[in-house]
């Protein structure tokens, strides 16, 4: 569980020293890699493994399927901190705690941040298997309360008031639409709805949240976006569409944690690779 619900740029500056003394490489580039999305951080090169355990006031995460450690090296030559699993607000972790890490990244100077996630798939025009370039989300769980930045403002990570309308950077999306085209992928766009879970929709949720505008609904990634806008990062958003909502497409099988992480790794992971290492060819920063 969570050691605190609150921190101070003392913790986050605790946590960066620790990184520091781990690894020479300065990242400029975040990355998180989702469930069952973490076989890139194996291709970073000049790779320093730091687990998330040995480092100070760092919350600790235990999905399977996620290693918890950074990885920081370089990825196409460019100097990167990849987080090889992530924290959820589900492991009873208060969102302060889940985006401890990208607090991390902004005061390590990271200046743009590439979030991936497993997602379910709500528009019917959709497939698993598929990649959703995030144009926009609904932090659902924020809007509720249960919002990262409640709590005292500190003006040396950001201001009382960010604004959000261009949380996924216009330029980063267009240099994603530019790699699917030349890798010949096919990369669908939405808005990707953040909610707690555990527990998977029920089918009245599923109706909801599409009335609601969304493409694709998870249980991460709303709180780091809102915090990294926070901090002045940059944010490129990637869906993988592991399953499908939708009635017709569902064929009566329940969704399965085990199905995510199949899907993820077999099907999603190598082309999100391809975007991933096209972006960061592009990336001025
Ligand atoms: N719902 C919520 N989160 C998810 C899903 C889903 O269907 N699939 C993968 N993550």
């Amino acid at each position: 569980m969570t050691p605190q619900a609150y921190y101070t740029l003392s913790d986050y500056d605790l946590a960066v020293e620790a990184v520091r003394a781990r690894t020479s490489v300065q990242p400029k580039v975040g990355l998180i890699l989702g469930s069952g999305l973490s076989s890139l951080a194996e291709r970073v090169e000049n790779a320093d493994f730091i687990p998330y355990n040995e480092i100070p006031r760092f919350p600790q995460s235990e999905v399977a399927g996620h290693r918890n450690r950074f990885v920081a090296g370089t990825l196409e030559g460019v100097p990167i901190l990849v987080m090889q699993g992530r924290i959820h607000y589900y492991e009873g972790h208060s969102m302060q705690a889940v985006t401890f890490p990208i607090r991390v990244m902004q005061r390590i100077g990271v200046k743009v941040l590439i979030v991936t996630n497993a997602a379910g798939g709500l528009n019917p025009s959709f497939s698993a298997g598929d990649v959703m370039l995030i144009t926009d989300h609904i932090n659902f769980m924020g809007m509720a309360g249960v919002h990262p930045l409640v709590g005292r403002n500190d003006e040396a990570l950001g201001e009382r008031f960010p604004d959000m309308s261009d949380a996924y950077d216009p330029q980063l999306c267009e240099a994603a639409r530019q790699a699917a085209r030349a890798h010949g992928l096919t990369l669908r766009e939405g808005v990707y709805v953040g909610i707690s879970g555990p527990s998977f929709e029920t089918p009245a949720e599923v109706r909801m949240l599409q009335r609601l505008g969304a493409d694709a609904v998870g249980m991460s990634t709303v709180g780091e976006v809102t915090v990294a806008r926070h901090g002045g990062i940059r944010v490129l958003g990637f869906s993988g569409i592991t399953n499908m909502l939708v009635k017709s497409e569902q064929s009566g099988q329940p969704v399965s944690h085990l199905e995510v992480l199949d899907i993820g790794q077999n099907v999603i992971a190598p082309k999100l690779e391809s975007l991933v290492r096209s972006v960061l060819k592009t990336l001025h920063y």
